[in-house]
This record gives structure tokens, sequence and C-alpha cells, in this order.
């Protein structure tokens, strides 16, 4: 009796010991890849004034993609505002949200949107002035309440001098002015518009892109586009008809009411805020009035606050680079799977799980 009971528990912590390593296993499969490479899409051709013959083009942007080996249906367009590099790596160097969703079998997409990063090839003269920047980073990216006084339960790792050097020097020009808004966010809806991306996109932004995805989604002619999941977006699209008066560089942003009614039509739109922001911080309340405006026109758009609604405390500005980004990750993964955004492309031979299966390590 007694041995068989020991059968029992050694059988129950080779079952659970099981269950847990296959969880693991599923974070940490290979990333297979079927291909990557990048484009430039949208852009423009000027003459010299000068010499009609002499021209140039620019005002593209730039699409850096990677395909997994068997991939789901839904391109993740990770959108950032400050530097491609919040969606690489998690603060401290670890897995950032493009390898997480590549292991995931997402077909992952960083975009710099006209004028930044790998798209600075301007048609206008452009001009970077050095300001003095990391204390209002500190600031703006919700690490604490002022520079160097870090929140107590914050996710940034705040023993790393390096990691904190890292974030701050990561950043591009942004150019933040209303005719770049317009600029970069045309571009996307070209991109969303000619297939190169698919014809289920979702975006992920951070910051003042969640601003340029809303009005790439007014701007396009198609249905491509499915869903934003904005971490902290500063700035909103609001319609014509409601008397919202235009802001500026971080809107509002005004359309008119038919183009506005597109965001009511993708079947979802999440405004994740983080810790430690009041519900009178102006963009959580743009962010309530945006969704109720949406969903009175008939969309479903909703606002999620990490700390109260999924217990992430201390998350920053850009959650997803966190040390506890793969919470924020799995709640992204219950998002997609809510909105049947999760599917597979279709099936082919060869994907990890059959290799598995077939060599019987499973
Ligand atoms: C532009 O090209 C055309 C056709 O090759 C040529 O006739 C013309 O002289 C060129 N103009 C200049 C300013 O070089
Ligand atoms: C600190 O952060 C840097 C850069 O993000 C990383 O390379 C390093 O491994 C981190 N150190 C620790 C102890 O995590
Ligand atoms: C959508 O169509 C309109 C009308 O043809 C056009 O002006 C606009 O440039 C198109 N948008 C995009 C993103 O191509
Ligand atoms: C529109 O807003 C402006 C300024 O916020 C206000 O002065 C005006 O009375 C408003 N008009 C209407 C029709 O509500
Ligand atoms: C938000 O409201 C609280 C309580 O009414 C107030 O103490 C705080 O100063 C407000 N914060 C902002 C950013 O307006």
């Amino acid at each position: 009796m007694a041995s068989l009971l020991f059968l029992c528990i050694c059988l129950l912590a080779l079952l659970t010991s099981g269950v847990r390593s296959d969880e693991q296993n599923a974070r940490r499969r290979p990333i297979m890849l079927d291909r990557s490479g990048g484009f430039n899409v949208a852009g423009k051709i000027i003459q010299s004034p000068r010499n009609p013959n002499m021209t140039l083009s620019c005002d593209h942007g730039y699409m850096e993609y990677f395909i997994p080996w068997r991939p789901r249906k839904t391109s993740l367009v990770m959108w950032h505002s400050s530097s491609t590099q919040t969606w690489q790596n998690r603060f401290d160097g670890g897995e950032g949200f493009k390898d997480m969703f590549l292991r995931r079998d997402y077909p992952v997409y960083l975009w710099d949107a006209p004028r930044l990063g790998r798209a600075n090839w301007a048609c206008e003269p452009t001009t970077y002035v050095p300001d003095y920047r990391d204390q209002g980073n500190f600031v703006a990216w919700n690490f604490g309440p002022s520079y160097g006084n870090f929140w107590p339960d914050t996710q940034f790792p705040a023993s790393n001098e390096t990691a904190w050097q890292q974030t701050t020097s990561a950043r591009y020009v942004e150019y933040d002015t209303v005719a770049n808004i317009y600029l970069q966010a045309n571009a996307a809806a070209v991109a969303a518009d000619s297939y190169k991306i698919g014809d289920s996109i979702v975006y992920l932004t951070n910051s003042a892109a969640g601003l340029r995805a809303q009005l790439a989604v007014t701007l396009s002619n198609t249905t491509n586009t499915k869903a934003i999941v904005a971490y902290e977006s500063f700035g909103y699209v609001f319609p014509d008809n409601l008397n919202i008066t235009a802001g500026a560089p971080f809107g509002p942003t005004i359309v008119p009411l038919e183009q506005f009614k597109k965001l009511a039509k993708l079947p979802a739109i999440q405004y994740i805020f983080s810790d430690h922001r009041s519900e009178n911080f102006t963009f959580l309340a743009q962010a309530r009035l945006s969704a109720k405006i949406i969903n009175m026109y008939g969309g479903n758009a909703k606002v999620f606050l990490l700390g109260e609604d999924a217990g992430l405390k201390g998350s920053t500005h850009i959650a997803f680079a966190d040390m506890d980004n793969a919470k924020v990750a799995d709640l992204l993964d219950e998002f997609l799977e809510e909105n049947e955004l999760d599917g597979y492309a279709g099936h082919r031979g060869g994907d990890w799980g059959d290799l598995e299966e077939q060599f019987g390590t499973k």
C-alpha cells in the first residue's frame, strides 16, 4: 500500500513537471523562419528644380519582415515611436516581442515610418537639434515620478545602469509634426493596402505610433487591418462631428466622420495603459473617449489597464520590453485568440511540432 502511494506520488510529480516543461518548451521553441528581408513602401519621386532630369526617390517607409516556416495568418506590425529596438529586446537584453511572437509562429514586421530609422531619406530638409532629453525620457516612459527615482515596483531593471544607458540611447528623431503624422500614417496605409504584409494585419504600437496607426486605418482603402493593440497611445483620432478641437503634436487629430467610421469596422482595438497612471492622465482620458465614440459607431474598442485588469504592477510606458514582458505577451495571446486572429495560414509540413512527433521527442 505504501509503495503504491509512493508510486502515485512519483507519477503525479512526473506528470506535473511534464506539464510545466511542455509550457516552457512551447515558449522556447526554436524560431524556424521560411524567410526574412525588407522592402521600401510608398514614397515619391521628386524632380530637381534646377534640372528636371535629376530626381530623388524619398519619403518611403521601410518594412523589415520575418516569416515563420509555418506562419499564422495574422501579421504583427511592430510600430515604434522611439526605436525598433524596443520591440527587439527586453530592457535587460532578454527576449523581446519580436522573438516571442516568432516562436508563436506569427509573421513579424518591424516598421520604420518615413524619415525614421532606416527610412530617413527625406524629400524635405530635416533638422536635428540635440536636446537634453535623457531626464525627460525617464519620466515620459514612466520609470518613476522623477529622474532617478524609480517606482519601487518598477518593471524596469532599475539597478542595471547599462540597461538605462541602452534604453535612453536607442531613440530616433521622431519629427512630431502634423505633416509627419500624415506622411507616416499614409505610408503605413499604402503598405497595408499593398497586400505585401498579408490581408490580416494587427498593429502593435507604442506611444505616438498609436495615433499614427489609428490614422492609417482611416486612410486605408482595404479591410486588411484587423486590430490595433496600442501600448500607451499618446494621441487619438476623432471624428469631425463632435466639436473636438484638433491639437498637436500628439493629437487630437480630426478626420471626416466617414473616414473615422473605419475604426469602428476593425474587429478590435485595445488601448493598454500601465500602472501608475491616474484616470485623469490626458491620454488615458482620451483613450476612454476614443473607445466610447468608436463603440458608439458599432466598433469594438476597449481600454485595458495592466494594473487593475491584469494585476501587473510597475509596468512602464513600454510594457512589452519590461522585465515581466512574458506576462504582457500572454495577454496579447489572449487578445489574438479572443478575436480569432490566431489561426494558421494553412497546413505546411515540417512544423517543429511535427518534427518533434516524427523524432519521438514529444
Ligand atoms: C533632360 O533630358 C532630356 C532627354 O534626354 C534632354 O534633352 C535634356 O537636355 C535634359 N535636360 C537637362 C537640363 O539636362
Ligand atoms: C543589463 O542590461 C544590459 C543591456 O540591456 C544587458 O546586456 C545586461 O546583461 C544586463 N545585466 C544584467 C545583470 O541583467
Ligand atoms: C484611397 O483611395 C483614395 C481615393 O482613390 C486615394 O486618394 C488614397 O490615396 C487611397 N489611400 C491609400 C492609402 O492608398
Ligand atoms: C465647440 O467648442 C468650442 C471650444 O471648445 C466652444 O466655444 C463652442 O461653443 C463649441 N460649439 C458647440 C456647437 O458645442
Ligand atoms: C488627477 O486627479 C487627482 C484627484 O482628483 C488629482 O489629485 C491629480 O492632481 C490629478 N492629476 C492630474 C494629472 O490632473
